[in-house]
Parts: C-alpha cells; sequence; structure tokens
C-alpha cells in the first residue's frame, strides 16, 4: 500500500471513531428521547473532496445527472402512499417514435438499494437504458426509507421513530401498488410490466399475495435472483446474526439507528471511498462476504461506482423482517410478538403469504452462486405459483447476487431474455 493510501485510510478511521465515540457517549436514557442518531450530513458539499481525490465521478452523481451524462432524459415523479409515504420514481425517456410501443416497465431495486442500481453499467451495458432504447418506458422507482424516498406527509424521518416502522411487507402492500396505479394513470394503458431485483421481487410476491387485484395490472412480472423463502440461505454471517434478530432490533431501534445502512450517513462515505482506494479488493471482498460474489465477474469500474450508490438506507425492521424469514422457515408476515400479531392480523402467529394467489406470469431469472437466493428455495417458491412462465439458471456455476444487473455477461444470459419475454407478453 502506498504512503498516499495509508494516510488517507488513518484520516477516516480517527475521524470515523471521533464520531463513534461520540455518538455512544450520547446516546439518549430512554425511549421517550430516542431519535434517529444517525441523520444525514450534507453530502453534496463533500463532491469537491471526491473529485480531489479522483473519484470516478459517476460514483457520485445521481440518477437524473448520470441519465444526463449517457445521454438520455428523465423525469422526476412524486407519488404519496395511502399511509403517507412520499416516493421518488424516475423515468427515462425514450426516443421511439412508435407510441404503439412504449410499453411501461418498472423497476424495483433491492434493499439498501435504489433505482440508481439500474443505470450504474455503462451506457450500452445498463438494462435501464437498454429497455429504453427497446422503445420501453422505464420507471425506476425508489421504496420507503432510501435517499430518494426520505419522506412522509407527516412523520420527519430524523426524528419521528414511527417513519422507520416499516418492512418489506409495507413496500409491496403501499409502495408498489402506489406506483403501479400512478403509471396506469399517467400511461393511460390497461397494464404494465414488471422488473425485481432481489428484495424488488419480495415486495412483488408481497403485493400481489396480500392485494391480489394488481395481478390484472401485470402483463409479465421478471425477476432476478428471487427472494421468498430464506431457508436455505448460503450466507455464514446472516445464518448466525439472523438467530440474534429480535435482540438486535430492538438494541438498534433503542439507539436510535432503526435507519440503517443509509447514503447520508458516515458508513456509507467509508465503504465509498475504500471502494476508491483499494478499488477492486475491497468491494468485491464485501460483495464476496454478502452474496458470494466471485472476483472479475463484474467490471472493477462498475464495481467501484456502485458503492457510490449502494447502502441507500433501509429499516432495522426490514432486516427483522428477512431474519424472521430464515429463522421461521416460512415466507410470512412480520411477527409482531403475540399481542402485536393479535392487534394487526387478529392470530396469535403472523399469516403466510399465499403465493398460490399470484396469477400474473412469472418469470425466474437465478444464479447458482446466490448467497441470498438459493435454487433451493426457489423450488419452493416455483412449485407453489399457479402461472409460472420460466424458471431460468443462469447456465454459469460463479453467477451470484448482482451479475444479473451488473455482470460481464449479463448482456449475454439475462438482457436477452428479458427482452424476450417483454416482448411476448406486451
Ligand atoms: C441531483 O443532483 C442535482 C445537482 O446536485 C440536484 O439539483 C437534484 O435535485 C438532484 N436530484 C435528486 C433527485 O436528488
Ligand atoms: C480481482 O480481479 C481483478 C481483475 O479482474 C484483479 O486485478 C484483482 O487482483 C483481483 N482481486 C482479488 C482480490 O483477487
Ligand atoms: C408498527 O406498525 C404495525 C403495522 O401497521 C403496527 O401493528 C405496530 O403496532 C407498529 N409498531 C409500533 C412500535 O408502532
Ligand atoms: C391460499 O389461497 C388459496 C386460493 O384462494 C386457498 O385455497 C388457500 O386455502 C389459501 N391458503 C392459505 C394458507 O391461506
Amino acid at each position: 500500500m502506498d504512503i498516499l493510501k495509508y494516510n488517507i485510510l488513518l484520516v477516516i478511521g480517527g475521524v470515523y471513531l471521533t464520531y463513534l465515540v461520540q455518538h455512544v457517549s450520547s446516546l439518549p436514557a430512554s425511549s421517550a428521547t430516542r431519535r434517529n442518531k444517525l441523520a444525514p450530513y450534507p453530502t453534496s458539499d463533500l463532491r469537491p473532496f471526491k473529485k480531489a481525490l479522483g473519484y470516478h465521478e459517476d460514483t457520485y452523481l445521481n440518477f437524473t445527472e448520470l441519465a444526463t451524462k449517457h445521454g438520455y432524459r428523465s423525469e422526476e415523479h412524486t407519488v404519496t402512499t395511502e399511509d403517507g409515504y412520499i416516493l421518488t420514481a424516475f423515468r427515462i425517456l425514450t426516443n421511439c417514435q412508435e407510441s404503439s410501443k412504449r410499453h411501461p416497465v418498472l423497476l424495483m431495486h433491492g434493499i439498501f438499494d435504489s433505482s440508481d442500481v439500474w443505470i450504474i453499467p455503462d451506457k450500452d451495458t445498463a438494462i435501464g437504458y437498454i429497455l429504453a432504447k427497446n422503445c420501453y418506458d422505464v420507471w425506476a422507482h425508489n421504496h420507503r426509507g432510501n435517499r430518494y424516498s426520505r419522506k412522509h406527509v407527516e412523520y420527519n424521518p430524523d426524528t419521528d421513530m414511527e417513519y422507520w416502522n416499516y418492512s418489506f411487507d409495507e413496500h409491496g402492500h403501499f409502495d408498489v401498488p402506489a406506483i403501479v396505479d400512478y403509471i396506469l394513470r399517467v400511461t393511460q394503458r390497461q397494464k404494465i410490466s414488471y422488473i425485481g431485483h432481489s428484495q424488488g421481487t419480495t415486495d412483488f410476491f408481497v403485493m400481489t399475495s396480500l392485494r391480489p387485484e394488481y395481478n390484472d395490472k401485470i402483463h409479465v412480472a421478471i425477476h432476478l435472483a428471487p427472494v421468498a423463502w430464506m431457508t436455505n440461505i448460503a450466507n455464514p454471517i446472516l445464518k448466525v446474526v439472523s438467530q440474534a434478530t429480535q435482540l438486535l432490533k430492538i438494541f438498534l431501534d433503542s439507539s436510535g439507528n432503526s435507519e440503517l445502512l443509509s447514503h447520508d450517513q458516515p458508513i456509507h462515505f467509508i465503504f465509498e471511498i475504500l471502494c476508491q482506494v483499494f478499488s477492486n479488493s475491497f468491494c468485491s471482498t464485501s460483495l464476496y462476504a454478502a452474496t458470494g460474489y466471485v472476483n472479475g465477474t463484474i467490471p472493477s469500474k462498475t464495481l467501484e461506482i456502485a458503492f457510490g450508490h449502494l447502502l441507500s438506507g433501509t429499516s432495522s425492521k426490514s432486516l427483522a423482517h428477512f431474519g424472521q424469514l430464515i429463522n421461521s422457515k416460512h415466507f410470512q408476515r412480520y411477527d409482531e410478538g403475540v399481542e402485536g400479531n393479535v392487534k394487526r392480523y387478529g392470530t396469535s402467529i403472523p399469516p403466510q403469504y399465499n403465493v398460490s394467489l399470484i396469477s400474473s406470469p412469472i418469470v425466474l431469472i437465478c444464479g447458482e452462486n446466490d448467497w441470498l437466493s438459493s435454487l433451493k428455495d426457489i423450488d419452493t417458491l416455483s412449485s407453489e405459483l399457479p402461472n409460472l412462465v420460466e424458471n431460468y439458471v443462469v447456465p454459469e456455476p460463479s453467477w451470484s447476487h448482482h451479475n444479473h444487473v451488473w455482470g460481464v455477461k449479463a448482456p449475454k444470459y439475462v438482457f436477452p431474455k428479458i427482452l424476450e419475454y417483454l416482448e411476448k407478453f406486451n
């Protein structure tokens, strides 16, 4: 390691430690004074600093800026959910003249992620742009709580902890239906198509099983790295941590950390800079630890840029809900405890999501080396889906969670499948 890198790290480490010490020593004594302790700092102020350090520019550009830079016009749309969350969706405008085409496609990102996931690779290999080039009307949504959708009509996410009382159950029950109805209204269409990645697939399964009437609004739903049952996940850390799900959530909430790993928290900054300083080794090791990623299967430039966008914010309850899926071995609603369950669901145990109600056509696209989305669990899901079109396993043993969107070979294995099925069902 050269001396410059070493010094940069020393400074970051020092600043971060100081920050943590102050933070921990100022933890609130009672829950009455609980608030969001890691409230955002103004990230835009750091741009000149990042520029000076030689970051790749795409690392810190936001969705609109990235699209503009890559030659695409985009729009920003705001939708408010039935329960008051104010969300942002980005629309990539296609240059396509044929108005009979321009079928709307909704893209839903995964956990810790945002709409940016679809446009991070360069302009020729990002699926968001490829869809626009192929005449589709592309809508990239952002679920509640991430950097673009951190607003509410009543709650302040910095001071009202009620804001963070949600998991992917609410994404599926409120966030996705709100944008589906909005797109249908704006485009005057009867149906849209859906592409989900990771938790973005979970959101869909929740929506269409809890509110089956939404099945009629979907031409086809294509799921990359689908997540529903999580009995067989291979991530060794998650397997252990999930045992302590409830404890961990209580600890996080009581210390004012119901918002996790957000774009404007120091942790994001640390990941971003380490990825720039150590380039491939840090990013690929992090992704390996989380998903089983095999080094070299995503272009290193894409990975470096990705860590400027990943860690976009979620709630402690979302993580806890996934922990419950791992432990319970069921695909079920959030366990609020006996009393809470009776109040919320009318039963002492949480109800299961009834995926046999998902009548819309479903395509599953999976990888053999995905530590979060195992083929065994996908078999459980696919055996219960009444309208499964195809369960496609990418024929590359190294295929992991993010290869679907960023992989060197995604344009070979995944994107043609997506285009084929969109064409067929639209
Ligand atoms: C993106 O960045 C530009 C320039 O800083 C800013 O004007 C715009 O509001 C940002 N958009 C979003 C959605 O954050
Ligand atoms: C990962 O692969 C890149 C080339 O794609 C190589 O330069 C780098 O040394 C590899 N890193 C590790 C940790 O193996
Ligand atoms: C969180 O929301 C759920 C569902 O709306 C509700 O049943 C539960 O009581 C809420 N929990 C807290 C701590 O407010
Ligand atoms: C799921 O829905 C089907 C079809 O309506 C119904 O027959 C079945 O009993 C439901 N299963 C559960 C566990 O609720």
